[in-house]
């Protein structure tokens, strides 16, 4: 059996069930390439400040080349009784240089190594993401483009309310899509900060140098103070809060991918790949990937809650509690990250059908508010226009007709003010033409807004 690494002090070694309770490696050998590249700037600057030499160096080297081909390949051996990542690779590392693999560990410890590791992976782990976020804001911006004018119902408690555009709608996922990863860029540079000369909680009696260390790992800053830096996870709870809300943002436009699916709706037919159909039902076509998009933000929102709830009970400084972080925060980013995958794929593969957004948009008097505001341009107080108004849709309602159909001798029962220009508030077009600023649905100001985001993703 491998020499436990603090046999030293112990009479007895752990049980085989206390060595599964307590190993991590099953999950944290993924951070074996932050962990080698964290190591090689450790043993550069012991090197650079002579507390080893240049052949140890050489021999740091040299073992950890050999160690990746060897993880990358597949050859390596990694082994539950060496507990981690970290371990793991400096027990092999000894034994392919001998004693300067058992320099390496020199004015380091665990708690700073695997803090450093995760910082370094949730770094490339958001660059990966802020870079799906651009791609699949480009692709809602290119359908957008498509149906700048395409009216759709707008809803508000899902009722119709008044008619938007396609477009417009679509750009409200671009402009919520835009803070998430503004979010991301945000909370990096939180992020990107080098915990590594922190040692086990206090600091070292070694002349380090952590500068030299932040720059070769290209963080923009040491964490000033060792305590804090072992033990709080802070920027991974960012990490999982800004990821919850990415994925709730998904999660309503899944949401309404579903509804829209249906045939009640009928606005939308996603592409087959990603849908599947029925083991009994025939006809059965299901919007599986939306659903689970739905669903999968569940997990992260309880990623998002395991760390906080992991956080909140731990005195200073490390503590084992926080081997517990990585579960989650791994689940959280590559849950987001395949989302993110999958819809820069959906969303180009979305077939929308502008015949069924028009007609229900003909069923819910999606127009009363311009009728309201085309009597207060004549002159009436909005809220008498708003009564008689009123007053038209539920003479409307009860012929079984829409505003647009009642004449003009109709309309003007409740309203003298009415007249023959009328029509241009009651139609779908000029409804969404009146929209016209900044933020409205006014196709020309969808154009606008497409062409900003644009801008923004160039
Ligand atoms: N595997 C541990 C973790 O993920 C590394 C740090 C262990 N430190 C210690 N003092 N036991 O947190």
């Amino acid at each position: 059996a491998t020499p436990y690494t603090w046999a030293g002090r112990f009479d007895e070694p752990m049980s085989e069930l206390v060595k599964r309770y307590t190993a991590s490696v099953d999950f944290d050998q993924r951070l074996w390439q932050q962990d080698i590249r964290g190591s090689l700037a450790h043993a550069r600057m012991l090197a650079k400040q002579n507390i080893i030499n240049a052949q140890d160096l050489a021999d740091i080297e040299r073992g950890m080349a050999q160690i990746l081909s060897e993880i990358e390949s597949g050859a390596f051996t990694w082994s539950l009784d060496l507990e981690d990542v970290h371990l793991n690779i400096e027990h092999r590392l000894t034994s392919l240089v001998g004693d300067a693999g058992k320099r390496l560990h020199t004015g380091r410890s665990r708690n700073d190594q695997v803090a450093t590791d995760i910082r370094l992976w949730l770094r490339d782990a958001i660059d990966t993401l802020i870079a799906l976020f651009k791609r699949l804001q480009l692709a809602l911006v290119t359908l957008a483009e498509q149906h700048a004018a395409t009216p759709m119902p707008g809803f508000t408690h899902l009722q119709v309310a008044q008619p938007v555009t396609f477009g417009h709608h679509l750009m409200a996922y671009v402009e919520m899509l835009a803070r998430d990863a503004e979010r991301l860029t945000d909370l990096r540079r939180r992020v990107n900060r080098l915990p590594l000369g922190s040692a086990a909680l206090a600091g070292t009696t070694y002349p380090i140098d952590r500068h030299f260390v932040a720059e070769q790992l290209g963080f923009e800053a040491v964490c000033e103070n060792s305590l804090d830096a072992v033990s709080d996870r802070d920027f991974a709870i960012e990490f999982c809060a800004a990821a919850s809300l990415a994925m709730i943002h998904l999660s309503r436009f899944s949401e309404e991918l579903v509804l829209w699916m249906t045939p009640r709706f009928g606005f939308v037919m996603l592409a087959d790949r990603f849908c599947t159909g029925s083991s009994i039902m025939p006809q059965k076509k299901n919007p599986d990937v939306p659903e689970l998009a739905r669903g999968k933000t569940g997990r992260v929102i309880g990623d998002l809650n395991t760390l906080l709830v992991l956080m909140k009970g731990q005195p200073l400084a490390y503590n084992k509690d926080n081997q517990e972080d990585k579960e989650p925060l791994f689940d959280a980013a590559d849950t987001l990250t395949d989302t993110l995958r999958i819809f820069v794929d959906l969303v180009p593969g979305i077939t929308v059908r502008p015949e069924p957004m028009a007609s229900a948009l003909l069923q819910g008097f999606a127009t009363a508010t311009d009728l309201a505001d085309y009597l207060v341009r004549k002159g009436l107080p909005f809220r008498a226009a708003h009564e008689a108004v009123g007053l038209a849709v539920k003479a409307a309602e009860q012929k079984g007709v829409d505003l647009a159909d009642l004449t003009l001798t109709e309309l003007q029962a409740f309203s003298p003010l009415i007249e023959a220009d009328v029509v241009h508030a009651l139609t779908i077009e000029g409804s969404l033409a009146a929209r016209n600023h900044i933020g409205g649905t006014a196709p020309a100001q969808v154009k606008a807004a497409i062409e900003r985001a644009r801008k923004r993703l160039a």
